[in-house]
């Protein structure tokens, strides 16, 4: 089965086209990074606008790079949420269009299933039941999946996600934006053991909490700046991006022994962390635990993934009939 897929709901317009949920005959992702970073973030005014620009485009530019005819498509999915309503919206618009011309199905996607189903695109299978930590710009959420779209939320950050911790900190150390990729480059120069940040709730079951290891980054900061010293930049990215990687990995093993299963799949955008993979590597092969993740371009925003679940939801039965904007869409 030929799925495009469309994927709109934050900064990066982005197309693929994916065939039975696992191979990628093509994708395009049209980053506005750029455009963003002159404000600090994300302005969701111009993402609509930039998506609308740029989303027909994407759809011809990968059909024609991978040959692939409108005809030859056998279904249409799409993100319909969470993200911002009006880059949804873009998204949705074009999808549905296309399907009606089509006369094809239209399969709306929850975004944060596309993170999950990721870890189908390459690689071995992902065996169920599985323990998932999903780790984004806006969620940080320990799951139990039994089966396909069989979710159980065992945890979930109680304030800032941990993207938006690693956005926040590089924020105030000068990193710029995107925080995540700045903090990681900062990071490799710094000693992680420099400063030693509070983990917090690291005793409350499967919760977690990042606003408390963003302030003590801020307090820290400010006491060096009051005593006149110099910023070690590089010392604080590293030993903040130790904390956080600490506490995902303490969670995420604690939640394998109290279910008593072994497989671990990580997904969202924070899962591109090269510390963050080798750590858990490491974590994992000690319990053993077979631990799978995406390959680092398929962790953040892209519309493979949304292809790879529509291809498994579709599977399943009946589709949404009408899919609506949903900045809000829970898991
Ligand atoms: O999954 P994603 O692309 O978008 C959401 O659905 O939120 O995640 C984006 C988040 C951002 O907060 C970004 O700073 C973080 O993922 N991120 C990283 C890295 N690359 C992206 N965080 C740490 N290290 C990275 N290399
Ligand atoms: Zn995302």
């Amino acid at each position: 089965m030929l799925i495009l897929a469309i994927e709109t709901s934050c900064d990066e317009t982005a197309v693929a086209l994916v065939q039975d949920g696992r191979t990628i005959l093509g994708h395009a992702i049209s980053s506005q990074i750029k455009e963003h970073k002159l404000f600090g973030g994300v302005v969701p005014e111009l993402a609509s606008r930039l998506h609308a620009e740029t989303v027909n485009l994407l759809i011809d530019r990968v059909c024609t790079e991978s040959a692939v005819a409108l005809h030859q498509i056998d279904a249409i999915a799409v993100t319909y949420g969470p993200g911002l309503e009006g880059a949804l919206l873009v998204g949705l618009a074009a999808a549905k269009a296309l399907a009606q011309l089509l006369n094809k199905p239209l399969i709306p996607i929850n975004h944060m299933h596309g993170h999950i189903y990721a870890n189908f695109l390459s690689g071995p299978l992902p065996l169920f039941p599985c323990i998932c930590m999903v780790v984004s710009g806006g969620h940080t959420q320990l799951l139990q999946i039994n089966d396909h779209f069989s979710f159980k939320l065992l945890g979930q950050t109680r304030d800032d996600a941990a993207g938006e911790a690693f956005d926040k900190v590089a924020r105030v150390l000068g990193l710029g934006y995107p925080g995540g990729p700045a903090i990681e480059t900062a990071a490799l120069s710094g000693n992680p053991s420099s400063f030693k940040f509070p983990q917090a709730i690291k005793h409350e079951a499967f919760d977690f909490s990042f606003s408390g290891i963003k302030t003590a980054v801020i307090y820290q900061l400010n006491s060096l700046k009051e005593a006149g010293h110099s910023i070690p930049v590089c010392d604080l990215a590293a030993s903040f991006q130790h904390a956080v990687i600490s506490i995902l990995i303490f969670k995420a093993i604690k939640a394998c022994e109290y279910t008593g299963i072994s497989n671990l799949m990580l997904s969202g955008g924070v899962v591109a962390n090269n510390a963050l993979r080798t750590a858990f590597e490491s974590a994992a092969r000690a319990k053993k635990i077979r631990l799978k993740y995406p390959e680092i371009r398929y962790c953040t925003d892209n519309a493979a993934m949304i292809g790879a679940a529509a291809y498994f939801y579709y599977r399943q039965g009946p589709v949404l009939e009408t899919a609506l904007a949903t900045p809000n869409l829970s898991i």
